[in-house]
């Protein structure tokens, strides 16, 4: 079942006189409890798409449909509440002189309009409760992204975006931040659209890959196939850029 379908995405910035098409004519379908990635180098417009699916932006044409039915112009709260973001930046995305536990409780509150079970969270993502009375100041890196992780599953959605969420962590968090994502995944079935910049991160964890230049799709298909047999030659290049480091 596809739960979430763009058609020809199209995002173009304007500054002054100049303008940058950070997406064009972007198409896509996520079915049912899949994790598509998607890659491309700095400035393709991965960000740019997630923005627009999650809602924080409106493209300037195309359509986005959950579940078969188009999401609004401007979201409701419920479909707000149905595609969730977390960031890069996990300690950025909290309140700095807030409690994380006030901050999630706000959130899943005005997406849900119910009280969260915290501590049923704190368990979802591996944590302690005790964490919840914390400001974002006082976790590791890693302790902030699986509570925004646990943030973002409050609402309860059905698709969550990840942008380069372990990219500012170092690598042994890293795997273990991606072994959650792979777990909450099975025993949810949730469906993910993960982004990175990292290959090895999208093979491991991705059935399909959609491969993105200069905001628009070069290539996509099943992971092994797209990683191991790249058809064109700028997915060769990224992938070797990676494995030089
Ligand atoms: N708010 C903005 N104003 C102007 N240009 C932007 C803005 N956001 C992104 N861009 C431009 O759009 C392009 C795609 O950016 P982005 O989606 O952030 O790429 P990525 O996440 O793949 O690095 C880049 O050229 C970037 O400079
Ligand atoms: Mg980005």
């Amino acid at each position: 079942m596809i739960i979430l379908e763009g058609k020809e995405l199209t995002r173009r910035y304007i500054r002054g006189k100049y303008g940058t098409d950070a997406l064009s004519q972007v198409s896509f379908t996520l079915e049912k409890g899949e994790t598509l990635g998607i890659v491309g180098e700095s400035g393709s417009g991965k960000s740019t798409l997630l923005r627009l699916i999650s809602g924080l932006e409106a493209p300037d044409s195309g359509t986005l449909a959950l579940m078969g039915t188009p999401l609004s112009p401007v979201r409701s709260r419920e479909e707000y509440r149905h595609i969730q973001m977390v960031f890069q930046d996990a300690a950025g995305s909290f309140h700095p002189r807030r409690q994380i536990a006030a901050s999630i409780r706000e959130s899943v509150r005005n997406l849900t309009g119910r009280e969260p079970d915290l501590p049923a969270l704190c368990a979802m993502v591996g944590l302690a409760p005790e964490l919840l009375d914390r400001y974002p100041r006082e976790l590791s890196g890693g302790q902030c992204q699986r509570l925004a992780i646990a943030r973002a599953l409050g609402a309860e959605p059905e698709v969550l975006l990840c942008d380069e969420i372990t990219s500012a962590l170092d690598v042994s968090t890293q795997a273990q931040i991606l072994n959650l994502l792979a777990d909450l995944c099975r025993s949810r079935d949730l469906s993910v659209i993960l982004v990175s910049h990292d290959l090895a991160v999208v093979s491991c964890l991705c059935t399909r890959v959609m491969v993105l230049r200069g905001g628009r799709v070069v290539e996509e298909g099943p992971v092994r196939e797209i990683l191991d047999h790249p058809r064109e030659e700028y997915t060769k290049q990224l992938r070797a850029s990676v494995l030089e480091r």
